[in-house]
Protein backbone atom coordinates (compact mmCIF):
# COMPACT_ATOMS: atom_id res chain seq x y z
CA UNK A 1 0.00 0.00 0.00
CA UNK A 2 1.52 3.35 -0.84
CA UNK A 3 2.07 6.09 1.91
CA UNK A 4 -0.43 7.88 0.55
CA UNK A 5 -3.22 5.40 1.01
CA UNK A 6 -2.42 4.47 4.47
CA UNK A 7 -2.33 8.17 5.03
CA UNK A 8 -5.97 8.07 3.70
CA UNK A 9 -6.93 4.87 5.25
CA UNK A 10 -5.63 5.93 8.69
CA UNK A 11 -6.91 9.59 8.79
CA UNK A 12 -10.41 8.19 7.69
CA UNK A 13 -10.70 5.63 10.44
CA UNK A 14 -9.80 8.06 12.65
CA UNK A 15 -12.45 10.64 11.71
CA UNK A 16 -15.54 7.56 11.23
CA UNK A 17 -14.69 6.71 15.07
CA UNK A 18 -15.06 10.34 15.99
CA UNK A 19 -18.67 10.85 14.23
CA UNK A 20 -19.72 7.36 14.85
CA UNK A 21 -19.56 8.38 18.85
CA UNK A 22 -21.61 11.32 17.98
CA UNK A 23 -24.02 9.26 16.15
CA UNK A 24 -24.39 6.01 19.06
CA UNK A 25 -24.41 9.12 21.94
CA UNK A 26 -27.28 10.37 19.47
CA UNK A 27 -29.53 7.28 19.10
CA UNK A 28 -31.23 5.14 21.73
CA UNK A 29 -29.21 2.06 22.94
CA UNK A 30 -30.09 -0.80 21.14
CA UNK A 31 -32.11 -2.08 23.87
CA UNK A 32 -34.45 0.72 24.90
CA UNK A 33 -38.15 -0.03 24.10
CA UNK A 34 -39.12 -1.18 21.69
CA UNK A 35 -36.09 -2.43 21.12
CA UNK A 36 -36.58 -4.03 17.58
CA UNK A 37 -36.75 -0.94 16.08
CA UNK A 38 -33.15 0.82 17.04
CA UNK A 39 -31.91 -3.19 17.00
CA UNK A 40 -32.43 -2.71 12.79
CA UNK A 41 -31.45 0.75 13.35
CA UNK A 42 -27.97 0.34 14.20
CA UNK A 43 -27.63 -2.99 12.48
CA UNK A 44 -27.36 -1.17 8.99
CA UNK A 45 -26.42 2.05 10.44
CA UNK A 46 -23.10 0.52 12.19
CA UNK A 47 -22.57 -2.30 9.34
CA UNK A 48 -19.82 -0.56 8.37
CA UNK A 49 -20.38 1.53 5.51
CA UNK A 50 -17.30 3.49 3.77
CA UNK A 51 -18.85 7.15 5.80
CA UNK A 52 -17.37 8.92 2.69
CA UNK A 53 -20.13 11.69 2.98
CA UNK A 54 -19.71 12.29 6.53
CA UNK A 55 -15.84 12.13 5.44
CA UNK A 56 -16.85 14.55 2.68
CA UNK A 57 -18.31 17.12 5.43
CA UNK A 58 -14.85 17.20 7.79
CA UNK A 59 -13.11 17.59 5.15
CA UNK A 60 -14.51 19.95 3.55
CA UNK A 61 -14.79 22.09 6.62
CA UNK A 62 -11.38 21.66 7.33
CA UNK A 63 -9.90 23.64 3.83
CA UNK A 64 -10.94 26.32 5.62
CA UNK A 65 -10.99 26.13 9.37
CA UNK A 66 -9.02 23.68 12.36
CA UNK A 67 -12.05 23.32 15.18
CA UNK A 68 -13.83 20.23 13.47
CA UNK A 69 -15.98 19.68 16.49
CA UNK A 70 -18.44 21.06 16.00
CA UNK A 71 -19.36 18.91 12.08
CA UNK A 72 -19.57 15.46 13.94
CA UNK A 73 -23.10 14.79 14.49
CA UNK A 74 -24.34 16.69 11.48
CA UNK A 75 -21.80 14.57 9.35
CA UNK A 76 -23.44 11.94 11.49
CA UNK A 77 -26.81 12.96 10.73
CA UNK A 78 -26.08 12.68 6.57
CA UNK A 79 -25.00 9.63 7.75
CA UNK A 80 -27.52 8.75 9.14
CA UNK A 81 -29.81 9.65 6.11
CA UNK A 82 -27.75 7.80 3.46
CA UNK A 83 -28.04 4.31 5.97
CA UNK A 84 -31.94 4.97 5.47
CA UNK A 85 -31.57 5.26 1.93
CA UNK A 86 -30.15 2.07 1.63
CA UNK A 87 -32.30 0.07 3.92
CA UNK A 88 -35.25 0.78 1.53
CA UNK A 89 -33.24 0.29 -1.81
CA UNK A 90 -32.79 -2.98 -0.66
CA UNK A 91 -36.02 -3.88 -0.13
CA UNK A 92 -38.08 -6.70 -1.64
CA UNK A 93 -40.04 -3.78 -3.83
CA UNK A 94 -37.19 -2.07 -4.85
CA UNK A 95 -33.48 -3.75 -5.09
CA UNK A 96 -34.64 -6.56 -3.56
CA UNK A 97 -30.80 -7.08 -2.31
CA UNK A 98 -29.77 -9.11 0.68
CA UNK A 99 -26.63 -8.60 1.48
CA UNK A 100 -25.18 -4.64 2.95
CA UNK A 101 -22.18 -3.62 4.05
CA UNK A 102 -20.96 -7.09 4.13
CA UNK A 103 -24.25 -8.52 6.49
CA UNK A 104 -27.59 -9.54 5.85
CA UNK A 105 -29.68 -6.91 4.65
CA UNK A 106 -31.85 -5.11 7.68
CA UNK A 107 -35.05 -6.69 6.00
CA UNK A 108 -33.42 -9.97 5.74
CA UNK A 109 -32.35 -10.11 9.45
CA UNK A 110 -36.04 -7.89 10.93
CA UNK A 111 -38.22 -8.28 8.56
CA UNK A 112 -39.60 -6.22 5.80
CA UNK A 113 -42.01 -4.45 8.29
CA UNK A 114 -39.38 -3.61 10.58
CA UNK A 115 -36.65 -2.88 7.66
CA UNK A 116 -39.43 -0.08 6.43
CA UNK A 117 -39.68 1.73 9.89
CA UNK A 118 -36.18 1.61 10.45
CA UNK A 119 -35.51 3.40 7.72
CA UNK A 120 -38.46 5.89 8.36
CA UNK A 121 -36.41 6.46 11.82
CA UNK A 122 -33.10 7.47 10.85
CA UNK A 123 -34.67 9.48 8.47
CA UNK A 124 -36.08 11.29 10.65
CA UNK A 125 -33.40 11.26 13.21
CA UNK A 126 -31.29 12.57 10.91
CA UNK A 127 -33.27 15.95 11.48
CA UNK A 128 -33.82 16.20 15.21
CA UNK A 129 -30.17 15.54 15.33
CA UNK A 130 -29.10 18.76 13.95
CA UNK A 131 -31.62 20.08 15.98
CA UNK A 132 -29.93 18.85 18.88
CA UNK A 133 -26.60 20.82 17.87
CA UNK A 134 -25.23 24.07 19.47
CA UNK A 135 -25.47 25.64 16.09
CA UNK A 136 -26.75 28.92 15.48
CA UNK A 137 -30.29 28.76 14.74
CA UNK A 138 -30.42 30.20 11.32
CA UNK A 139 -27.85 27.93 10.27
CA UNK A 140 -29.82 24.43 11.56
CA UNK A 141 -32.86 26.13 9.51
CA UNK A 142 -30.60 26.14 6.39
CA UNK A 143 -29.21 22.66 6.98
CA UNK A 144 -32.23 20.83 7.83
CA UNK A 145 -34.05 22.83 4.92
CA UNK A 146 -31.00 21.79 2.41
CA UNK A 147 -31.43 18.28 3.84
CA UNK A 148 -35.19 17.96 3.34
CA UNK A 149 -34.66 19.19 -0.47
CA UNK A 150 -31.75 17.28 -1.60
CA UNK A 151 -33.12 13.74 0.26
CA UNK A 152 -36.84 14.76 -1.10
CA UNK A 153 -39.07 13.89 -3.93
CA UNK A 154 -37.05 16.67 -6.20
CA UNK A 155 -33.99 15.37 -4.66
CA UNK A 156 -33.02 11.68 -3.87
CA UNK A 157 -36.26 10.46 -4.40
CA UNK A 158 -37.21 11.99 -7.82
CA UNK A 159 -33.65 9.55 -8.57
CA UNK A 160 -34.94 6.81 -7.07
CA UNK A 161 -38.42 6.61 -8.69
CA UNK A 162 -36.78 7.38 -12.68
CA UNK A 163 -33.97 4.69 -11.49
CA UNK A 164 -37.21 2.10 -10.59
CA UNK A 165 -39.30 3.70 -13.48
CA UNK A 166 -36.40 3.02 -16.03
CA UNK A 167 -35.57 -0.72 -15.42
CA UNK A 168 -36.11 -2.25 -18.61
CA UNK A 169 -36.29 0.04 -20.65
CA UNK A 170 -33.55 1.98 -23.06
CA UNK A 171 -33.16 5.04 -21.53
CA UNK A 172 -31.53 8.07 -23.09
CA UNK A 173 -28.24 9.64 -22.10
CA UNK A 174 -29.80 12.63 -20.37
CA UNK A 175 -32.63 10.35 -18.58
CA UNK A 176 -29.51 8.08 -16.83
CA UNK A 177 -27.75 11.09 -15.65
CA UNK A 178 -31.03 12.69 -14.15
CA UNK A 179 -30.75 9.49 -12.38
CA UNK A 180 -27.69 9.10 -10.64
CA UNK A 181 -27.35 12.66 -10.41
CA UNK A 182 -30.46 12.72 -7.84
CA UNK A 183 -30.36 9.37 -6.08
CA UNK A 184 -26.07 9.79 -5.56
CA UNK A 185 -24.92 12.97 -6.42
CA UNK A 186 -27.18 15.44 -4.37
CA UNK A 187 -25.84 13.01 -1.23
CA UNK A 188 -22.38 13.28 -1.77
CA UNK A 189 -22.66 17.06 -2.78
CA UNK A 190 -24.98 18.32 0.26
CA UNK A 191 -21.87 17.18 2.77
CA UNK A 192 -19.53 19.42 0.96
CA UNK A 193 -21.88 22.20 1.26
CA UNK A 194 -22.65 21.67 5.00
CA UNK A 195 -19.14 21.53 5.26
CA UNK A 196 -18.81 25.38 3.53
CA UNK A 197 -21.52 26.51 5.53
CA UNK A 198 -20.20 25.32 8.82
CA UNK A 199 -17.52 26.86 8.23
CA UNK A 200 -19.09 30.26 6.64
CA UNK A 201 -16.87 29.97 3.89
CA UNK A 202 -17.09 32.28 0.87
CA UNK A 203 -19.99 32.43 -1.49
CA UNK A 204 -17.06 31.65 -4.20
CA UNK A 205 -15.74 28.47 -2.54
CA UNK A 206 -19.26 27.50 -1.86
CA UNK A 207 -19.70 27.92 -5.63
CA UNK A 208 -16.74 25.97 -6.72
CA UNK A 209 -17.21 22.97 -4.12
CA UNK A 210 -20.64 22.64 -5.53
CA UNK A 211 -19.48 22.15 -9.21
CA UNK A 212 -16.24 19.85 -7.04
CA UNK A 213 -19.17 18.18 -5.23
CA UNK A 214 -21.33 17.45 -8.79
CA UNK A 215 -18.75 16.11 -10.21
CA UNK A 216 -17.47 13.51 -7.74
CA UNK A 217 -20.66 12.48 -7.08
CA UNK A 218 -21.56 11.54 -10.40
CA UNK A 219 -18.21 10.01 -10.69
CA UNK A 220 -18.95 7.86 -7.45
CA UNK A 221 -21.95 6.12 -8.81
CA UNK A 222 -20.49 5.79 -12.43
CA UNK A 223 -17.83 3.59 -10.12
CA UNK A 224 -20.65 1.83 -8.44
CA UNK A 225 -22.21 0.57 -11.47
CA UNK A 226 -19.26 -0.57 -12.93
CA UNK A 227 -18.35 -2.46 -9.60
CA UNK A 228 -21.52 -4.12 -9.69
CA UNK A 229 -20.18 -5.86 -12.84
CA UNK A 230 -16.22 -6.07 -11.77
CA UNK A 231 -16.51 -6.21 -8.27
CA UNK A 232 -15.51 -8.50 -5.69
CA UNK A 233 -18.25 -9.45 -3.95
CA UNK A 234 -17.17 -9.43 -0.48
CA UNK A 235 -14.98 -6.95 -0.80
CA UNK A 236 -17.56 -4.80 -2.13
CA UNK A 237 -20.10 -6.26 0.66
CA UNK A 238 -23.13 -6.09 -1.23
CA UNK A 239 -24.42 -8.65 -3.95
CA UNK A 240 -22.67 -7.79 -7.69
CA UNK A 241 -24.61 -8.46 -10.88
CA UNK A 242 -27.73 -7.52 -9.60
CA UNK A 243 -27.93 -4.08 -12.03
CA UNK A 244 -27.93 -6.66 -15.21
CA UNK A 245 -30.42 -8.73 -13.35
CA UNK A 246 -32.97 -6.26 -12.83
CA UNK A 247 -32.10 -4.61 -16.06
CA UNK A 248 -31.24 -0.83 -14.39
CA UNK A 249 -30.20 1.88 -16.53
CA UNK A 250 -26.59 1.88 -15.54
CA UNK A 251 -23.47 3.90 -17.07
CA UNK A 252 -22.22 0.34 -18.28
CA UNK A 253 -25.58 -0.42 -19.71
CA UNK A 254 -25.62 2.99 -22.23
CA UNK A 255 -22.28 3.72 -22.81
CA UNK A 256 -19.98 0.46 -22.09
CA UNK A 257 -17.62 -0.60 -19.53
CA UNK A 258 -14.59 1.01 -21.21
CA UNK A 259 -16.48 4.35 -22.12
CA UNK A 260 -18.07 4.67 -18.31
CA UNK A 261 -14.73 4.25 -16.82
CA UNK A 262 -12.94 7.02 -18.79
CA UNK A 263 -15.76 8.93 -18.47
CA UNK A 264 -15.42 8.97 -14.48
CA UNK A 265 -11.60 9.52 -14.70
CA UNK A 266 -12.68 12.49 -16.59
CA UNK A 267 -14.95 13.71 -13.83
CA UNK A 268 -12.56 13.02 -11.58
CA UNK A 269 -9.58 14.57 -12.95
CA UNK A 270 -12.40 18.07 -13.26
CA UNK A 271 -13.19 17.82 -9.73
CA UNK A 272 -9.39 17.89 -8.91
CA UNK A 273 -8.48 20.61 -10.33
CA UNK A 274 -11.53 22.65 -8.54
CA UNK A 275 -9.32 21.75 -5.44
CA UNK A 276 -6.10 23.55 -6.76
CA UNK A 277 -6.65 27.17 -5.29
CA UNK A 278 -6.79 25.33 -1.69
CA UNK A 279 -3.00 23.97 -2.02
CA UNK A 280 -1.86 21.27 0.48
CA UNK A 281 -4.90 21.87 2.29
CA UNK A 282 -6.79 19.95 0.05
CA UNK A 283 -4.34 17.31 0.21
CA UNK A 284 -6.90 14.81 1.94
CA UNK A 285 -9.93 15.64 -0.73
CA UNK A 286 -6.89 15.01 -3.50
CA UNK A 287 -6.75 11.69 -2.12
CA UNK A 288 -10.18 10.78 -1.54
CA UNK A 289 -11.24 11.75 -5.46
CA UNK A 290 -8.31 8.70 -6.14
CA UNK A 291 -10.11 6.83 -4.10
CA UNK A 292 -13.30 7.19 -5.66
CA UNK A 293 -11.64 6.17 -8.87
CA UNK A 294 -10.16 3.11 -7.67
CA UNK A 295 -11.83 1.93 -4.81
CA UNK A 296 -13.14 -1.76 -4.57
CA UNK A 297 -15.82 -1.09 -2.04
C1 LIG B 1 -23.99 3.04 -1.77
O1 LIG B 1 -23.25 4.08 -1.18
C2 LIG B 1 -25.17 3.61 -2.45
C3 LIG B 1 -24.84 4.51 -3.54
C4 LIG B 1 -25.23 5.73 -3.56
C5 LIG B 1 -24.03 4.03 -4.64
P1 LIG B 1 -21.83 3.80 -0.55
O2 LIG B 1 -20.98 3.05 -1.54
O3 LIG B 1 -21.28 5.08 -0.04
O4 LIG B 1 -22.18 2.82 0.64
P2 LIG B 1 -21.54 2.65 2.10
O5 LIG B 1 -22.02 3.80 2.91
O6 LIG B 1 -20.05 2.62 1.97
O7 LIG B 1 -22.09 1.35 2.59
C1 LIG C 1 -28.46 3.52 -4.76
O1 LIG C 1 -28.13 3.13 -6.03
C2 LIG C 1 -28.80 4.91 -4.52
C3 LIG C 1 -29.45 5.07 -3.21
C4 LIG C 1 -29.42 4.17 -2.27
C5 LIG C 1 -30.14 6.30 -2.98
P1 LIG C 1 -27.87 1.57 -6.13
O2 LIG C 1 -29.12 0.81 -6.02
O3 LIG C 1 -27.00 1.33 -7.31
O4 LIG C 1 -26.99 1.31 -4.82
P2 LIG C 1 -26.45 -0.09 -4.36
O5 LIG C 1 -25.60 -0.63 -5.49
O6 LIG C 1 -27.63 -0.95 -4.06
O7 LIG C 1 -25.62 0.24 -3.15
MG1 LIG D 1 -31.16 1.16 -6.28
MG1 LIG E 1 -29.48 -1.02 -4.88
MG1 LIG F 1 -25.38 0.01 -7.39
Amino acid sequence: MSINKMLLKKDLKEKRELVNIEVDRFLPRKDEYPKQIHKAMRHTLFAGGKRLRPYLLVNTYLLFRNDVKKTFLVAGAVEMLHSYTLIHDDLPEIDNDDYRRGKKACHVVYGPDIALLAGDALLVNAFEAITTTDLDDKLKITLIEELAKEAGDKGLIAGQMVDILSEGKKVNKATLEYIHKNKTARLINLPIRFGCYLAEAPEEDIKRLEKFGNKLGLAFQIIDDILDIEGDQEILGKTIGKDKKAHKATFPSVYGLEESRRMAEKLIEEAKALLKPYKERANILLLLCDFVLTRTF
